[in-house]
């Protein structure tokens, strides 16, 4: 099965597979731009530019798997803890899953794509359950089926891109000392248009949050900055190819302004949970790579802070490029959760 992301500003594919001494290996993995306005507020509206994106990411992934896990952006899904009593057959839970939905969704229950999940024993009594309930526009993942099924591919998850990010912390959280146990963990995906913020404990959700701020933000200040098309602007963003002011006219705003978002979100957590510390700050996102930007979230929050790579303690294909890899990690957060699906048991 492989994974696919399909963001605002580009269509990400990974294919892990069983490695040899590791669970997991990257067979291979592709970034591919998607047309801008191909997808706005993660509506897909212009399928076909986004299926073409993804024929050329799957033709570098050069791959004959056809099942895929893909999932739907955050803000699209509903998604609500609910009791119910233990024991009932799966048809039974779907029944009484439809009819408490209809309370908290605000469409027609044929409008949408329902799906549930019993979690296990609910806390407050023995004879119930919690039940995770999750809802989406029928059309909004119908449009996501189309384009994948436009590609020649199959369907089989589709999940919530936060639950995927999750998937992957945990991964690299048991890798920690103590494989991160009792550690608040807070974790940054700085992306094109918003940064989603998520801080856990023990592989719990505790805050979530997003904000706008991302990459596209640079891109048009080095637009107005040099007068540069967007397109050339975001090519030469990446390889560091601008002018000598670029570094403190023009990075070092944008990076004051990514820190300030970070220590805003921080503050916010405190003063509405609980929780009064973060001991660790993980960022991830296409955007989190600029120079300087973990060392400056470093210094100003005062929070052990690193870049997230979602491939960590995974062995490599032959035709993954070690160095590229390193730039483009942590953009693959949401897809190499996805990816790593296939390994569910
Ligand atoms: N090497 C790089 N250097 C600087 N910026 C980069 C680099 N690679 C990617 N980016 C920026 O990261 C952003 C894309 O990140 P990502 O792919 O995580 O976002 P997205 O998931 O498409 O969007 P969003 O999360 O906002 O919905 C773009 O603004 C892009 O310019
Ligand atoms: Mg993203």
């Amino acid at each position: 099965m492989l994974g696919i992301d399909i963001s605002p500003s580009s269509v990400k594919v990974v294919e892990l597979e069983p490695g040899q001494k590791a669970p997991m290996r990257l067979r291979r993995y592709a970034i591919e731009p998607i047309a801008r306005g191909a997808i706005t507020d993660g509506n897909v509206d212009q399928p076909e530019q986004v299926a073409e994106s993804l024929n050329r990411a799957l033709r570098r992934v050069g791959t004959r798997t056809r099942a895929v896990a893909m999932a739907m952006p955050t803000s699209a899904v509903i998604t609500k803890k609910i009791t119910l009593p233990a024991g009932l057959s799966e048809d039974e839970y779907e029944v009484q899953v439809e009819s408490e939905a209809i309370q908290y969704i605000p469409f027609a229950i044929e409008e949408v794509n329902l799906d549930f999940q019993v979690l296990g024993p609910s806390a407050g009594s023995e004879d119930d359950v919690d039940v995770l309930l999750a809802a989406s526009r029928k059309e909004k993942v119908e449009d996501r089926v189309a384009v994948a099924e436009m590609c020649g591919l199959q369907p089989v998850v589709m999940d919530i891109d936060s639950y995927a990010a999750r998937e992957v912390l945990a991964h690299v959280a048991r890798a920690l000392p103590n494989g991160g146990h009792g550690e608040v963990i807070a974790l940054f995906d700085v992306g094109s248009m918003v940064t989603t913020v998520a801080m856990t404990l023990n592989g719990q959700t505790i805050f979530e949050r997003e904000q706008t701020f991302g990459g596209m933000q640079l891109t048009q200040e080095i637009v107005r900055a040099y007068g540069l098309m967007p397109e050339e602007a975001e090519v030469r963003k990446k390889a560091g190819d601008l002018p000598e002011d670029y570094a403190l006219q023009v990075l070092q705003p944008f990076i004051e302004s990514g820190v300030a978002d970070v220590s805003r979100a921080l503050q916010f957590f405190f003063t509405s949970t609980p929780y009064t510390r973060v001991d660790r700050i993980c960022l991830a996102g296409g955007a989190c790579v600029v120079p300087g930007f973990a060392e400056a979230v470093a210094e100003r929050t005062g929070v052990a802070t690193a870049i997230l790579n979602p491939f960590g303690g995974m062995e490599l294909g032959a035709a993954v490029r070690e160095k590229q890899l390193g730039v483009d990690a942590p953009a693959l957060l949401t897809a190499c959760g996805l990816a790593m699906r296939r390994f569910d048991a």
